[in-house]
């Protein structure tokens, strides 16, 4: 479904990814492990189009992607969260998932998409706090509607960067029953994070990131 060749990426002098392959797919739960800087978050913004790299390319759906904008990778099926989560904090719970899922602020909802947006907000737990805003909520809570309108649209690649850092027990129990709810689901996920628990818990393979390779 993915695959990453022979990547490099330097930020002038610093040489972050130095030749990395990766191989995924359909259907399982990959996990990217590795220190504090050694560039995962670097390698996300890379496969989904954020970043370009400084040579090498990325492969999806048999498709060439590197010169592919972000709106594009989306638009084929790959979705992501953000480390910093990235929610327009001045928007409800609803009004960012529908956004997310419509694209365009100014259009009228269909009843479908109405649905659908219940839909996902009953599957992260967030119905509840539907015209709440975003700012609002407990930091667990914005990274369940981080992840909500990541999935909104139905992509099957899905890169969730961090989804459980910081985040209290409770969420972090909803995370994992969702992720392993994603793959029943038969979505294909990678995802970053260090937690041996929720790795472990989650995971059907674990690369690690180390001196700008994956190993
Ligand atoms: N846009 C950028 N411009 C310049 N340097 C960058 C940029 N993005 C990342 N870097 C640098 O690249 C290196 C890798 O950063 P990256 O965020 O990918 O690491 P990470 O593995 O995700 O770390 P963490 O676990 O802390 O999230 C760091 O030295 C960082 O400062
Ligand atoms: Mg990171």
């Amino acid at each position: 479904m993915l695959t990453v060749k022979d990547v490099y990426k330097s930020f002038g002098d610093v040489h972050v990814l130095k030749g990395v392959n990766l191989h995924i797919e359909a259907g399982y739960v990959y996990t990217l492990k590795g220190n504090s800087g050694s560039g995962k978050t670097t390698l996300f913004n890379i496969i989904s189009g954020f970043l370009p790299p400084t040579k090498g390319f990325v492969e999806f759906k048999k498709r060439k992607i590197t010169k592919f904008a972000p709106y594009q990778i989306n638009q084929l099926g790959m979705g992501r969260t953000f480390q910093d989560l990235r929610l327009v904090m001045q928007m409800t719970v609803y009004g960012s998932v529908l956004l997310a899922l419509k694209k365009k602020l100014f259009a009228y909802p269909t009843k479908e998409q109405i649905r659908r947006v219940d839909d996902i907000l009953g599957k992260v737990s967030l119905l509840d706090n539907k015209n709440v805003l975003a700012s609002k909520l407990s930091y667990g809570q914005q990274k369940l509607l981080a992840i909500a309108c990541c999935i909104v649209n139905d992509a099957d690649l899905l890169l969730f960067d961090e989804p459980i850092t910081s985040v209290d027990k409770d969420t972090a129990l909803k995370i994992t029953n969702l992720v392993k709810q994603l793959k029943q689901e038969g979505k294909t996920i990678l995802q970053i994070e260090h937690n041996s628990n929720y790795v472990n818990a989650t995971s059907d393979k674990i690369f690690r990131l180390e001196k700008g390779i994956v190993i």
